[in-house]
């Protein structure tokens, strides 16, 4: 948790009850497409951990879950941004209906590099859910199925999101000053 110094400076862009309405409008709208089906979620860690743990909760279908790992290198604001995978997931992808569950859409380069992956890997159905999308700062013209919240171009943390790998645990999604980054 914040110092109460940072945690007074920090500012509340959705609150707890905000996000916990919006992941489970989210959840319903996953369970209504995949109805009778089997979903599998791919966590992309580490900021999409929280989410996907309240998202996989609340879906009323068949449902199992996976993680990736992958790192972003070079200038992040063009579109020579590099990505690496670090961690691939254990699960066939093959036939499978599949969920990408990010925190965060922001220049689309992580999903763009994901979404070619996964595709490689024939999946029966490839969906996106990102619980955050940054559209103005985009690059890579990705485009998530299920999203929260489309927001600002502001430094957020919390609910898993990080500043320097703090913040993770705030349970509400805050803006960062830049006075504090
Ligand atoms: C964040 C987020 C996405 C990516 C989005 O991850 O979780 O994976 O950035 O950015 P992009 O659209 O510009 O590619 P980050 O690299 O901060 O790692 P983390 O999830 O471990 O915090």
């Amino acid at each position: 948790m914040p110092t109460p110094a940072v945690a007074s400076q920090l500012k509340v862009l959705f609150t707890r009850e905000q996000i916990a309405n919006r992941v489970t409008a989210m959840a319903d709208e996953i369970s209504r497409d995949f109805a009778g089906e089997s979903i599998l979620f791919v966590g992309v860690l580490k900021g999409a951990s929280i989410f996907l743990g309240d998202l996989a909760r609340q879906v009323s279908v068949d449902a199992t879950f996976d993680f990736i790992s992958v790192a972003s290198y070079g200038n992040r604001t063009s579109s020579s941004g590099e990505v690496r995978m670090n961690k691939d997931v254990d699960s066939s992808l093959a036939g499978r209906n599949v969920i990408i569950v990010e925190d965060i859409l922001d220049t689309g380069l992580t999903m763009g590099f994901l979404r070619k992956l996964f595709l490689a890997h024939s999946p029966r159905v490839l969906k996106i859910a990102a619980l955050l999308d940054k559209a103005c700062r985009r690059i890579e013209p990705v485009k998530a199925d299920y999203v929260g919240f489309v927001i600002p171009d502001e430094f957020v943390v919390g609910y898993g999101m990080d500043y320097g790998e703090r913040y993770r645990n705030l349970p509400d999604i805050c803006v960062l000053p830049p006075e504090l980054q």
